[in-house]
């Protein structure tokens, strides 16, 4: 079969348009650059706009490479929680909200309050966080009430990317859940959180699961695209789901390990699996009738990006990393704490902050990178030990992927952090390969998500963890829990500085 599969990623860094074959081979891939906007403190901000003049040109580009007739279908994933508010004509009314934006702790606790905390857990699997996108919807409505009283539509960003594409409004239902606002067993909006909430029902849009078509690239974007007339464009996932989907973490027993810009470590459960107290994130996966259970640190390969461009623009990271593998593990007694933009799992804190601890005069630059590596490598394995705690034992396998995973050196202090080997895998183009794999399944490339993922993806490398590594890891490791609570009361105070709330 000839037909390729295309992959478009609304990411917070920029929009990859991904084409491959039907063995999984890529044909080409073009990513735009977005800006962030932080325009005031705890703030982040991305217009609309900007995700689709972005998506037209990575396709024009990718469609250098590949005739459109040969795409036979299209699959959307991105950036999770932001909210997207359009009128009634479907015109933008405010610059999108992000997953990172921090503004709305008020909001969360009013949620806690309307819905109960324990029912909302019940029923969404999740906490009130600020990162989500329902408390983003109060805040709209308390800050900008003429904004509030001209919302008709909310999206997410792939899904404006979607109506774009094929005038249709549609959801997957892997971000769906990601909104707060979903029944996670029924797979479907809860209708006792809107009502809870006030959130008008007929502000959300249908949703699918992941290899379902929603609709069809429509005659106007097809001339601005290049794309064909009719292509049909699935539903897709979350970067999350989708990213799952392209590193084959489809099922209970592996377990994918992402060091991008933010940190995830994700489970697929065969059933909504919930962690009680809601300190890690329950949602529905891509793959139909499957869950996942999955903590985020917001800071990982984000944090060595803020160290290099804030002391050592200079310098590149494989120069700074190289440095670091000379320094013993434990840089010598210190440690880093990674919360530079306040923190998700396992402390919901928007106002936690960043630490080196145990500093003197005999570290060195290659301690503080060194000290970085592990900080990330350390609120890890905070989130593999919840996943464990809440009953996900059994680990087959521990898939590593993102920007951050292609250093042997933090591969290695991973691996010696969470005392697991760990693989990488032949696909790294995360969550793009993942929408691209859903559209094969929707476009009858494939038969289900199972048979996409086990013709196309094959285990790569592996590390083994180091005894005396693992030794001095685990004696560190308590210290680096007690940082968060020690510094905590320090950390709200300077951030109430900083912000000037
Ligand atoms: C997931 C999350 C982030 C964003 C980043 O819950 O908030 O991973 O999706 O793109």
């Amino acid at each position: 079969m000839s037909k390729k599969l295309l992959g478009i990623d609304v990411s917070t860094t920029g929009v990859k348009a991904l084409v491959i074959d039907h063995e999984g081979a890529i044909v080409g891939s073009f990513t735009s650059p977005l800006q962030l906007s932080n325009p005031r403190p705890l703030w982040s901000e991305q217009q609309p706009h900007d995700w689709w003049a972005a998506a037209v040109n990575s396709i024009q580009q990718v469609l250098r490479e590949t005739s459109a007739g040969d795409i036979a279908a299209i699959g959307l994933t991105g950036q999770m929680h932001g909210l997207v508010l359009l009128d009634a004509d479907g015109e933008v009314l405010r610059p999108a909200i992000l997953w990172n934006d921090q503004r709305c702790a008020n909001e969360c606790d009013e949620i806690r309050r309307r819905v109960e905390k324990e029912r909302l857990v019940r029923i969404s699997g999740n906490d009130a966080l600020t990162g989500f996108t329902a408390p983003k919807i109060l805040w709209v409505r308390d800050h900008e009430p003429d904004v509030y009283g001209r919302a008709r539509h909310v999206l997410l960003p792939k899904d404006y990317l979607r109506y774009k594409l094929t005038h249709e409004y549609a959801m997957d239902k892997a971000d769906g859940s990601g909104t707060l606002l979903f029944d996670l067993e029924r797979r479907d909006w809860s209708n006792d959180i809107l009502d809870a909430l006030e959130i008008p029902a007929s502000w959300l849009p249908p949703t699918f699961e992941g290899p379902a078509i929603t609709g069809r690239i429509a005659r106007e974007t097809a001339e601005a695209t290049g794309l064909r007339e009719g292509t049909p464009v699935v539903a897709g996932g979350g970067d999350q789901s989708a990213g799952a989907v392209g590193v084959g973490a489809i099922r209970p027993g592996v377990i994918a390990v992402t060091m991008g810009t933010s940190g995830v470590v994700f489970a697929a459960t065969e059933t909504p699996l919930i962690e009680a107290q809601g300190r890690l994130h329950a949602f529905c996966h891509a793959v139909p009738k499957r869950w996942h259970l999955m903590g985020v640190m917001l800071s990982a390969a984000g944090s060595l990006q803020w160290y290099r461009d804030a002391l050592y623009p200079n310098a590149t990271f494989d120069e700074l990393v190289t440095e670091a593998a000379s320094v013993p593990a434990g840089s010598d007694g210190l440690l880093f704490l990674p919360y530079l933009c306040g923190e998700r799992t396992p402390h919901p804190d928007p106002l936690a902050r960043g630490a080196w601890v145990g500093l003197t005069t005999r570290h060195t630059r290659a301690h503080l990178t060194r000290a970085v590596l592990e900080g990330v490598a350390f609120g890890l394995k905070d989130i593999f030990s919840l996943i464990q705690e809440v009953g996900l034992k059994e680990i087959d396998e521990v898939r590593v992927s993102g920007g951050g995973a292609k250093s042997n050196l933090w591969r290695q202090i991973l691996a010696d952090v969470l005392e697991s080997e760990l693989v990488t895998v032949n696909t790294t183009e995360g969550a793009a390969y993942g929408a691209a794999l859903l559209a094969g399944v929707g476009a009858g490339s494939w038969p289900d998500v199972d048979t996409a993922c086990s013709q196309t993806i094959r285990v790569g490398d592996r590390v083994l963890p180091d005894a005396t590594n693992v030794a001095r890891y685990t004696e560190l490791y308590p210290h680096y829990r007690s940082l968060y609570p020690a510094l905590r009361p320090v950390s709200h105070a300077l951030s109430m500085i900083e912000t000037g709330l």
